[in-house]
């Protein structure tokens, strides 16, 4: 898709569709005023009539039937908070978009209303209007595609460029790949998105000049004592993959950085079987990792400051004769011993080796993002993930990266008293809590391997996956994630 700059008056454009974006009760708008007495009245006629008033998230569409060179207007509510969220422009331009397919057209103007500024909101627009355009079909034989949006303008008379607006339009157009990547890996089935087809796609897309990666096979994670991601994956006929993939950045790094994910290609649960209906979605249990290739894929589009290492364990977890028993014990890298009594809490077997392997580069932060619990959608639903730490100032930073994103986040509390849920009679701890407060419990479980760095955890299992298609995404991975680790890269 093409993005650009317009200088021109919104009255005068030829064009599909035109985008007016207005302020609750800001319906006095000049151009909206223009607009009417060009339409002799009809549009705020129309106006009246719908009962539209600018409210957040509502939409007027008004078909101009040729006395305007316009075609369609769209009006988008955008709510009457004194500063518009970036995540408000975002969505908006979303909006748009999918009307603008809906119309079958190909090409939208977006007007760049005096109440936003342009070197902040232009970034976020151009990143829904992408991130709207995201499908996929390539499992699909159905011929009536719609046609993608080739053109979307931002519309602003007087529009003078900036190094700043550059910048916004780049950076959306060079990140938001970062996330349809994430999504395309989310979205593949489970038996071709195998730990195997992960390594390989990290190699595939994440290496360039600045960015190296690595990828151990089963003898290497053995040699190298990674116990966790072998005993998930005795039961497999697949092969386990760790892959590191590590960005330097020109001159000497601020600060260094390891991000880890889950990768769990598929969970069925393992002999700690799930029901048929839970194993559905059971291939989004890699988003983690997903988030963290698409982070990588497109870092050396950011050239953050930091030092920036991935560490990704990946295998499925499935039941078989050879599979790990409830009752069997790992000893990890940092000689801490695990009971495993429920096979199907597996994430956290995996994260502990690559936690307890990265804890001993030193990093300034670890951040690892896991579809871990079923207790976190419980708890925050499908919009919110839940965010863990054991240092304020990073779990803060991640909050605020998550706003500009557009990803939500929401701190819930270790509670050291808990930690006597995951204390085991034969070994130093297992794998499960009681049933109260699972979210918790996998999170105090993560913190036994960090060796006291600086860390964070996001429980994503709730919005890495939609059920539902909405105007940033389609039905499937979302790549929740990936945009609020760039922020947070780009803000070291
Ligand atoms: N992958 C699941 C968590 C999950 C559930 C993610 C639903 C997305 C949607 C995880 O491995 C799991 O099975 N967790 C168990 C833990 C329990 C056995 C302690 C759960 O949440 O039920
Ligand atoms: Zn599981
Ligand atoms: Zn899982």
């Amino acid at each position: 898709m093409d993005i650009k700059f317009k200088d021109q008056s919104p009255e005068k454009l030829k064009t599909p569709l035109l985008t007016i974006p207005v302020k609750e009760q800001g319906l006095k708008d000049p151009v909206i005023r223009v607009l009417d007495r060009l339409l002799k009245g009809r549009l705020s006629e129309r106006i009246e009539r719908s009962r539209f008033t600018g409210a957040q998230g509502s939409t007027l569409l008004y078909p101009t039937e040729g006395r305007l060179p316009a075609s369609h207007l769209l009006l988008l509510g955008m709510g009457k908070e004194p500063e518009i969220e970036s995540h408000a422009w975002r969505k908006s331009a979303a909006r748009a978009a999918k009307e603008a397919i809906g119309l079958w057209a190909q090409e939208i103007d977006f007007f760049l209303p005096p109440f936003g500024d342009v070197s902040k909101i232009s970034g976020p627009i151009a990143e829904g209007a992408l991130l709207s355009s995201y499908q996929f079909l390539k499992y699909r034989s159905d011929d009536r595609r719609p046609q993608p949006l080739r053109t979307f303008n931002l519309v602003k008379p007087g529009f003078r460029r900036t190094s700043e607006t550059d910048r916004g339009l780049r950076l959306a157009q060079e990140l938001t790949p970062g996330v349809f990547l994430a999504r395309d890996l989310i979205n593949e089935p489970p038996s071709i998105s195998t730990a195997t087809y992960l390594a390989e796609q990290a190699l595939q897309h994440c290496r360039s000049q600045r960015v190296k990666v690595e990828v151990w096979g089963k003898k290497k994670i053995a040699a190298m004592n990674l116990a966790g991601l072998l005993a998930v994956n005795r039961g497999s006929q697949e092969e386990p993959r760790f892959v590191m993939i590590r960005y330097q950045p020109q001159g000497k790094p601020q600060k260094k950085v390891a991000l880890i994910g889950k990768g769990i290609t598929f969970d069925s649960g393992g002999l700690s079987l799930k029901s048929s209906k839970a194993m559905e979605t059971m291939k989004l249990d890699m988003s983690g990792a997903a988030a963290i290739i698409g982070t990588m894929s497109v870092i050396a589009n950011l050239q953050p400051k930091a030092d920036v290492t991935g560490y990704i364990p990946t295998t499925d977890n499935l039941p078989s004769g050879t599979a790990q028993k409830p009752g069997d014990i790992i000893r990890y890298l940092n000689n801490k011993t695990v009971e495993v009594l429920n096979t199907d809490a597996e994430g956290r077997l995996i994260l502990a080796d690559a936690l307890a392997l990265a804890a001993k580069e030193k990093p300034d932060y670890i951040v690892n993002l896991a579809t871990l619990t079923g207790a976190c959608m419980v708890a925050l639903g499908t919009e919110v993930a839940g965010i863990f730490g054991n240092d304020q100032p990073l779990v803060d930073q991640l909050i605020r990266s998550g706003r500009e994103a557009g990803e939500k986040l929401w701190q819930l509390p270790l509670v050291k008293e808990y930690r006597e849920d995951i204390k085991s009679s034969v070994a130093d701890i297992k794998n499960v809590g009681g049933i109260h407060g699972g979210a918790i419990t996998a999170a105090l479980f993560l913190q036994e391997f960090v060796a006291n760095r600086p860390w964070a955890h996001l429980d994503i299992a709730g919005p890495a996956f939609t059920d539902k298609e909405n105007a940033l995404s389609t039905k499937g991975g979302t790549g929740f994630g990936v945009l609020t680790l760039l922020k947070f890269l780009e803000g070291l």
